[in-house]
């Protein structure tokens, strides 16, 4: 994939740093030169050599492997389990039901709610829920031995579809019905007034498909008990999310779990909190008095641990002539699969445009299917392929620019917090530098094309509501040879987080960020941090990181200043020395007193987010598109993400999230979908090959990167806001706009695949 423009250096910046200090709080950065620079991966090295020791790697003395079988049908109901004859097979060493010891573990789907399930549940509420597990010598034998397992199933009628939860008669997946709650609501004003005040109204409908996370790395775990004592090795995006999780469910002291991520390979939310597997792992290690490692296979990571449910949304917009809002209003039913989740968000709908009628209606519903999760921005991708397609509607029947109209609403206040000011908001420059580097009033106006090849643009805008809990703790230990450790619980899940923490250090102790060594990710022996999601690693984590090594500083200015003689603001740091104003270079070695005291250690944290306000940010993508009349094939030419996250702490890992998210996406808008079978319930594409993720040749060849860093110095003292998520947000909807632009045509349902598109295009015809 070509960089198309890589992202422009960041801009100077002049202002004092002490610009946005608050009580307690370091100033915000000014200039910086670490970081923000395009500094390659810290552990780059190690993952592209295969030296990298990821969990499923792990090989331990002894080691045992386990396998978990699954229920194979949408809704039934476990009568009798015999496991004699598993257990006689080969290698096999224990055997797992909800009957063993300590097996019977009540399952909390949300937290802070009551127990809805069990980690071994009689009552199977979709294909692929555990029924038992097996650990062996080796993962042959384990998966042998599953199938040697005799389950006798009360086979249950089942719900396939949303639209068939609530008819009369439907079955129930949970007591109580297939409600999941009541209504939700969120109101504000009166939007029957403002859709009567309205020069213009458009509503539409639209579905979403079922997505699943599929990352590269699959999940599973690696249990070992020493006494009473849990170490697992996780695949997990929070070491001390699972930690907290698992400590509760083995009812284990928090001291005795230990929960470690060394390495992980991608998780997009499905990695967030605990699964079963690692309870089943950790039970099977306890059993056997072997060390066990329990990994799902592929095929697994489709069924049961997690997806981006599906969606049904209607979305009317009502606007003045010259293009005022004037009323938005959401109706969605969606559902979590047989658990409790929230699959749709109505946040674009009531924050990313000023509007002063909102409303928005939720409804959820069980179905027998595999449990939704958080997935990359959870709930705004299906909301904004809605939104920002009704907006392109509504700017088509004004006569107006998309861009313009989206430029006419842009918020000032958080409306949905209460008219809150925002820390800083780059919507209006995403969107009018995003057009102008895209050279969007051009590609407007150009010809759409001759023939059976059509070409279009189009543009959506996009925000991010989360942000979360900042609680964060760092150690920081500088050396006398101008090393330091790092220390923080953070999870590096892929997006460079080590790398970022890195050269904040180095940035306050004028050393490389090579020079940095990072301990992370292990509730044994590191700091306290969030689980990365929500976009929050940076913002949660850098400010922490940065506390802790100005500490570090301020020491060793003190030692520095008190050996040359020289008043501590004379003195700056560079090159693992100190530096005076005439240029004479003392490397930290030869300070005496850091010589006889090393490390000097730091320990920062986190302060609240700033009161009063609401610190997100902010997108605008534009997308080419050039769809083929004759097979239904659209291809995505070129992608420009605008993106304002606040500081640009590293100009690669920027750049990373923004053509990951935006090929993530590509995927959402064309190919990703989950599909059930109705008179089975199961899943028949839960492997790679039916199930179609964007390859190479789906990504746009051309991608464009466009930060737009508002000097953000009052979201936290690094001035970052969140990135991962909503790089991922507007893709979809960009893409359908330009489909539309190109020929016409309203791509309401996910994913715009060649299938559909065809059918779509001969009805055009048809109709035209
Ligand atoms: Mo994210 S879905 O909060 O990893």
């Amino acid at each position: 994939m070509k960089a198309g423009g890589r992202s422009p250096a960041r801009e100077g910046v002049s202002e004092v740093a002490a610009n946005g200090a608050r009580e307690g709080h370091a100033a915000a950065w000014g200039t910086t030169t670490v970081v923000g620079a395009a500094v390659p991966r810290v552990d780059g090295w190690e993952r592209v050599t295969g030296t990298a020791v990821y969990p499923l790697d792990l090989q331990l003395p002894g080691m045992l492997y386990a396998a978990v079988l699954r229920c194979p049908h949408a809704h039934a109901r476990v009568q009798r389990i015999d496991t004699s004859r598993a257990e006689g097979m080969p290698g096999v060493r224990a055997v797992l039901t909800g009957a063993s010891p300590g097996a019977d573990v009540p399952w909390f789907p949300q937290r802070g709610k009551g127990p809805l399930s069990k980690l071994f549940d009689p009552h199977c509420r979709y294909a692929g829920e555990e029924v038992a597990a097996v650990a062996a010598t080796t993962v042959f034998q384990a998966r042998e031995a599953l199938a040697a397992i005799a389950v006798e199933y009360e086979v249950l009628p089942f719900v396939a579809e949303m639209e068939q939860a609530l008819l009369p008669g439907a079955p129930s997946i949970h007591e109580g019905g297939n409600r999941q709650n009541e209504t939700l609501r969120y109101q504000r004003g009166d939007v029957a007034k403002g859709f009567s005040e309205a020069d213009a109204v458009v509503e539409l409908s639209f579905q979403t498909a079922c997505e699943i996370h599929t990352p590269m790395e699959v999940h599973g775990s690696v249990a070992r008990w020493e006494g009473d004592t849990l170490t697992v090795w996780d695949t997990t995006q929070g070491v001390f999310a699972v930690r907290d999780a698992l400590a509760s469910a083995l009812g284990l002291p928090l001291a005795n779990v230990r929960v470690i991520c060394p390495y992980m390979g991608g998780g997009f939310g499905s990695k967030l909190g605990l699964n079963k597997h690692t309870v089943i792992a950790a039970l099977l290690a306890r059993a056997t008095a072997r060390p066990v490692k329990l990994f799902l296979s592929r095929e697994e990571t489709f069924l049961c641990v997690g997806n981006r449910p599906p969606t049904r949304l209607t979305i009317k917009a009502g606007a003045k002539k010259d293009g005022t809002l004037v009323a938005l209003e959401m109706k969605a039913l969606g559902t979590g699969g047989a658990y409790p989740y929230l699959p749709t968000s109505g946040y674009l709908v009531a924050d990313l445009y000023t509007c002063p009628n909102v409303a928005v209606e939720q409804d959820n519903v069980f179905i027998n299917a595999g449990p939704g999760r958080p997935f990359r921005a959870p709930g705004y991708p299906p909301c904004s392929w809605a939104l920002e397609q009704t907006i392109d509607a509504l700017a088509e029947k004004l006569g107006m620019d998309p861009v313009e109209l989206r430029l006419k609403n842009v918020p000032v206040v958080s409306q949905q917090r209460g008219g809150v000011p925002y820390t800083s908001t780059g919507l209006a420059d995403c969107l009018r530098r995003g057009a102008e580097a895209f050279s969007w009033q051009a590609a407007r106006g150009r010809a759409r094309g001759k023939g059976h090849l059509r070409r279009g643009v189009g543009v959506a805008a996009g925000m991010w509501g989360y942000d979360g809990e900042p609680r964060a703790t760092a150690f920081v230990s500088l050396f006398a040879d101008g090393s330091a450790i790092l220390n923080t619980g953070a999870s590096d899940i892929g997006t460079g987080t080590k790398t970022v923490l890195a050269q904040v250090v180095a940035e306050e102790l004028g050393i490389a960020p090579e020079s940095v060594r990072i301990e992370h990710a292990d509730t044994g022996t590191t700091q306290y941090a969030p689980a990365s999601g929500g976009s929050q690693t940076v913002v949660a984590n850098a400010p922490a990181v940065r506390a802790a090594a100005q500490e570090v500083r301020r020491e060793l200015l003190e030692m520095a200043a008190a050996e040359l003689g020289r008043p501590q603001t004379e003195l700056r740091l560079a090159g693992g020395a100190v530096v005076t104003p005439e240029g004479t270079v003392h490397p930290f070695g030869s300070l005496k007193a850091l010589v006889a005291r090393q490390p000097l250690v730091g320990v920062g944290r986190r302060h609240p987010h700033p009161e009063g306000k609401a610190a997100l940010p902010f997108v605008a993508q534009f997308a080419e598109v050039e769809v083929n009349t004759r097979t239904g094939e659209v291809r995505v030419l070129r992608m420009l993400g605008a993106q304002d996250s606040g500081r640009v702490m590293n100009q690669l890992t920027f750049e990373n999230q923004v053509f990951g998210g935006i090929v993530m996406g590509v995927g959402f808008a064309l190919t990703e979908a989950r599909v059930v079978d109705r008179q089975t319930g199961t899943v028949v594409n839960a492997n790679w090959h039916d199930y179609k993720i964007p390859t190479m040749k789906d990504c746009p060849p051309e991608l464009t990167c466009l930060p737009v860093d508002p000097q953000d110095r009052e979201c936290n003292t690094v001035g970052a806001k969140g990135l991962g998520e909503p790089a991922t947000i507007p893709t979809a909807a960009a893409i359908a706009n330009a489909v539309y632009h190109a020929v016409g045509i309203r791509v309401t349902t996910t994913p715009a695949s060649p299938v559909q598109m065809a059918a779509l295009l001969e009805r055009h015809r048809q109709e035209g």
